[in-house]
C-alpha cells in the first residue's frame, strides 16, 4: 500500500477566488462600487518534494494568491489547506510551517547586486554609514 494522497499534499487550492471592490469614477464626482475578481478559481496542486514557479503578468492575481496560501487575506470562495491547514483559521500554527518573503519592488533593483542596493538605499534614508556596516554584518 501506498502512502495516502493527501499526506503528500502540501499546497492544495481548489476554486479559488478573491474579489475586491473598488470604486471606479463614473463622471467628474460620481463613483460607483464595482467587484473585481483578482483570482477567479484557481486549482492549485502541490505536493511535498516539488519546486514550483508561479508566474504571471503584473497584476495578474500572484500575490493575493500567495496571501490566501498564507492566511492574510480571506478567500471570497473557494477551498485552500496549506500543509494540511486552513490558512485563515489556523494562521499562526501554519506561519510555524512555513516561509514568505513578498518582494519590494521600490527598493530592490534587478541590476544591482542587493549589497549595492543598500548602499543606495544608505543615501536615501541618511543613514549613517557605521549604523549601515553594523546592519549589514547583523
Ligand atoms: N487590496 C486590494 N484592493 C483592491 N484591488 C486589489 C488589492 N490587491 C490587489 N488588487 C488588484 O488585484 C489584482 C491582482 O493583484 P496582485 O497584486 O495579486 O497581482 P500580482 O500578480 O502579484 O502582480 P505583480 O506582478 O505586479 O506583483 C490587480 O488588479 C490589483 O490591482
Ligand atoms: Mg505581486
Amino acid at each position: 500500500m501506498g502512502v495516502p494522497q493527501s499526506r503528500t499534499e502540501m499546497i492544495l487550492a481548489r476554486g479559488l477566488r478573491k474579489e475586491f471592490t473598488v470604486r471606479v469614477k463614473a463622471g467628474r464626482l460620481r463613483r460607483h462600487k464595482q467587484v473585481r475578481a483578482a483570482v477567479d478559481g484557481l486549482d492549485l496542486r502541490v505536493d511535498r518534494g516539488e519546486t514550483v514557479g508561479y508566474i504571471g503578468p503584473n497584476g495578474a492575481g500572484k500575490s493575493t494568491t500567495l496571501k490566501m496560501l498564507t492566511g492574510v487575506l480571506t478567500p471570497s470562495a473557494g477551498e485552500v489547506r496549506v500543509c494540511g491547514l486552513r490558512p485563515v483559521a489556523q494562521r499562526t500554527r501554519l506561519a510555524l510551517r512555513i516561509g514568505v518573503v513578498f518582494g519590494q519592488r521600490s527598493q530592490l533593483w534587478w541590476d544591482l547586486p542587493l549589497r549595492d542596493s543598500f548602499d543606495l538605499l544608505r543615501h536615501v534614508y541618511r543613514v549613517p554609514a557605521a549604523e549601515h556596516a553594523a546592519r549589514l554584518r547583523r
